[in-house]
């Protein structure tokens, strides 16, 4: 019971004053994030569209947000065994939530137009302004746009409020729940760019000059007709303009118009995978001398063609497709799309030595691209996972006659600006493929994609590749095979003129995948299923399919060559032996399996890779004979027990880059040397004694105080000499102090149901996982790790 004096009740009132007084921000040109402060309830609300709704109880958060990987109430596990996502999503828990968003808009910026834009909720979001409808959008990976203008009040309180349902079965992986990326307000002027209005492409290129095509959409939503001069600049990296361009046009009221402008750089400097340069397209629209609206649109300056004998050409040099799929998620932080844990996928991916992603299966958030233009990897930007037939009860099939157009749209008109895409993929295995009315739809979305942009091959993930899906890849421009290695040379024979990759491939294949592409010049590639491990699909990299509801608790695919929490698996390391020269790596076959195995797999379940670890660690094994395996594209490699040889042999592709070793068990030191002509690699193995200490390292130890900014910090449990201990499960508890949060722990146990949010995690493997977050405030960050017994350690973040 609450009792209430006079004076309290006026100290609520004015606490409850300043708190909507902070909330009140003011909003007045231009395109800005919308992300902070907004209120949250997980479960349903009644009225809650409504602006006279009390959602002062609700949680006060900063987008973007996921709630299926928060904890479920009253527990410290955001998974159940009872979940309807079942195997599928992981165990994880989507439902209904609601998100609701205090604004004002002063009284001075009425006349102007106010655009929402939602970059991706998961899924069936509503949107209201102050109680009415504005926006409905099904789809959960597509971005999308509310016009507010009319509902708008100015100098007054402003609600929106967003309904998300993930309800019921509709996805074969995690998908995430909520506003899972960012939101931005636009707010122009009545004629103004339209959005994605801008389309930059490369007509042509050599070392003197490139002509570039920029159509420019000028919307009039003012009531008059008026003279509009669209001016265009392209501004090199250095923040030189090379050239500009000024076009005008009489704009009939509530019209729009498509500028189409050509213009020329003079000694480009194009868009290759090694420098990834990038120009700056401004987009100016003036009425009379007044700037009405500014945009700049990131870009580079790059040709791409695709045909059987010179396969995928960039800027007219062959390039070869070192691919992986992934999933949109970011493991600890479940499908939260901060821009810096989308960067750090790329980066990390490329020091894997992939140039290529297919994003599956799905359009991925725009930062991600943006990371892809950055860094140099090229991109398979993919629309669905079904169409008009389904693969679960509630998924998009329910909404695709009516948005697939829609949704389409927003794919290539948000990413055609992109150097980093290359294709378009319309779908993943989708069902009945050999009947004549999917093919019609097929060629549907392929003819309406190519109505939207012609720069990028049409592809799709085709499963059971025979002639009886001729037709179906007779939509695309090139043939994206599922799992067909064996049909690349008899296909070929059949259809020399056919392109063909690997849509997905099995990581125990790597290497027979990948000479598939060595060998063959009408095939440009092979992704991988999968570059990067992803919640849901739990175990198919261990007990396979048919999934099943006893797989609990494990919640991870385990099928990635990087594992969830960024870190290299070994058949990472043995693709760095297919890719790179010099490379070498060891591991060791454990006497007894990581885990227990499954009782019946089907035989066509193939995305388990050889049980290794990477340790030298077997007490009790002394004298046993164990199976060393060496990964290596160096000419020939040595191994050596504690200083002792155990001989040499040849590491090339007769062996498939790999040596096997017999090594009677004995602790110390596993050492292997790899020899090429003129380079030796060497790497080492050791047995560590018990667990004495913590070790932190950070991916970056400064940040940007800009509140979403993020530090990962590596857990090592260490024994006293240093080497980490490889089975130290110890639980670490973090503590944190300055302007940052932990938002996310995680160790990549795939069986794992703790919770991914709380300040401790157990180490696995010796390692665990903590992010961290910038707050806007500047300073210090210190991240302390502790463990019973064990020295603790402490690291700092400078936050600029
Ligand atoms: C809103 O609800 C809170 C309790 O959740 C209550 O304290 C407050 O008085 C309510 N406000 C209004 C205006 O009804
Ligand atoms: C914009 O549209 C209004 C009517 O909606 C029209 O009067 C005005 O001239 C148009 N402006 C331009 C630049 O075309
Ligand atoms: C191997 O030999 C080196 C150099 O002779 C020595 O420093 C090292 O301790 C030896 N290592 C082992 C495990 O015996
Ligand atoms: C691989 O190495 C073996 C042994 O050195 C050699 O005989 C063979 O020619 C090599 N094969 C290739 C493809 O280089």
């Amino acid at each position: 019971m609450l009792r209430l004096s006079g004076n309290s009740l006026i100290t609520v009132l004015i606490v409850l004053c300043v708190v909507n007084a902070a909330l009140a921000q003011e909003y007045r040109k231009g395109r800005m994030l919308f992300d902070d402060h907004w209120r949250f309830h997980r479960g349903a609300a009644q009225d809650a569209e409504h602006s006279g709704f009390n959602d002062s109880s609700w949680r006060v958060l900063n987008l973007p947000h996921d709630w299926s990987i928060e904890d479920l109430p009253g527990t410290h596990s955001p998974f159940d065994l009872n979940a309807i996502s079942q195997v599928s999503g992981g165990f994880t828990v989507g439902g209904t939530g609601w998100y609701r968003k205090h604004f004002t808009v002063d009284s001075t910026q009425k006349g102007k137009r106010f655009v929402l834009a939602f970059d991706g909720v998961y899924m069936n979001a509503e949107v209201w302004l102050n109680g009415k409808s504005v926006s409905k959008h099904p789809y959960g990976y597509t971005s999308f746009q509310a016009d507010i203008t009319d509902r708008l009040k100015y100098g007054q309180d402003n609600i929106i409020s967003v309904k998300v349902r993930n309800e019921g079965e509709n996805s074969r992986w995690y998908s995430g729940s909520g506003i899972y990326r960012h939101v931005w307000l636009t707010i122009t002027e009545p004629v103004h760019l339209a959005q994605w209005g801008v389309a930059v492409s490369t007509t042509s290129l050599d070392t003197a000059a490139a002509r570039l095509q920029v159509m420019t959409k000028v919307t009039n939503e003012s009531t008059q007709a008026q003279q509009i001069h669209l001016s265009t600049h392209i501004i090199d990296k250095q923040g030189k303009e090379q050239v500009s361009m000024e076009s005008i046009k009489e704009i009939a009221p509530g019209a729009s118009f498509l500028f189409n402008q050509d213009l020329q750089v003079n000694h480009p400097v194009a868009w290759n995978l090694a420098t990834a340069y990038l120009y700056r397209v401004v987009s100016e629209v003036y009425i009379g001398t007044q700037l009405v609206d500014r945009q700049e649109t990131t870009t580079g300056i790059r040709l791409i063609s695709f045909d059987a004998v010179n396969g995928f050409r960039l800027n007219g040099e062959t390039v070869k497709l070192k691919g992986g799929c992934v999933h949109h998620d970011n493991g600890p932080l479940g499908a939260v799309a901060y821009d810096r844990a989308e960067e750090r996928k790329v980066e990390l991916l490329k020091a894997a030595g992939y140039n290529a992603v297919r994003c599956a299966h799905n359009p991925p958030s725009p930062a991600f691209l943006d990371a892809c233009d950055r860094l140099g990897m090229l991109v398979i930007d993919e629309a669905f996972d079904c169409w008009e037939g389904g693969k679960n009860q509630l998924d998009y099939h329910i909404w695709f006659k009516e948005w697939w157009q829609k949704d389409l749209e927003s794919m290539v008109l948000r990413d055609r600006n992109h150097p980093s895409v290359i294709m378009w993929s319309t779908g993943n295995e989708i069902p009945n493929r050999d009947k004549p009315e999917v093919v019609a739809v097929a060629k549907k979305l392929s003819d309406y994609i190519r109505s939207l942009d012609t720069t990028r091959a049409i592809t799709c993930g085709v499963n059971g590749i025979e002639e009886n899906k001729d037709p179906f890849i007779a939509t695309l421009d090139v043939a994206g095979y599922n799992y067909a290695l064996a049909q690349y040379e008899p296909d070929h024979k059949r259809l020399p003129n056919r392109v063909v990759f690997a849509t997905e491939s099995f990581p125990s294949q790597s290497f027979e995948y990948w000479m598939g592409v060595a060998d063959h010049p009408w095939v440009i590639g092979d992704f991988v299923w999968t570059a990067w491990d992803y919640i849901g699909e739990a175990s198919i990299g261990w007990l396979g399919y048919p999934q099943k509801q006893d797989f609990y608790p494990w919640n991870l695919a385990y099928c990635g060559d990087i594992d969830v929490c960024g870190w290299k698996r070994p058949q990472s390391y043995y693709r760095d032996a297919l890719w790179k020269p010099n490379q070498l790596s060891l591991f060791v076959k454990p006497p007894r399996p990581s885990f227990d195995t499954a009782t019946h797999k089907e035989d066509w379940s193939h995305w388990d890779y050889d049980d290794l670890v990477n340790h030298w660690n077997f007490a009790g094994q002394e004298n046993k004979p164990l199976q060393v395996v060496v990964y290596s594209s160096c000419d020939e490699v040595e191994l050596f027990l504690n200083n002792k040889s155990l001989g040499t042999k040849p590491t090339n592709r007769s062996t498939k880059f790999m040596a096997i070793f017999e090594v009677p068990y004995q602790a110390g030191e596993l050492k292997a040397i790899g020899r090429s002509p003129l380079l030796r690699s060497y790497r080492a193995l050791y047995t560590a004694s018990q667990p004495a200490e913590l070790r932190l390292t950070a991916d970056r130890t400064t940040i940007q105080a800009n509140g979403q900014d993020l530090s990962y910090i590596t857990v090592e449990v260490a024994d006293k000499n240093g080497p980490t201990v490889p089975n130290a499960e110890n639980l670490v508890h973090f503590s944190i102090k300055g302007p940052g949060s932990i938002i996310g722990v995680g160790n990549a146990n795939p069986r794992s149901v703790e919770s991914c949010q709380l300040p401790e995690r157990k180490a696995w493997h010796g390692k665990c996982l903590a992010i961290i977050k910038s707050d806007k405030k500047a300073g210090d960050i210190t991240i302390t790790a502790t463990a019973a017994g064990l020295s603790p350690a402490s690291l700092i973040i400078q936050s600029k």
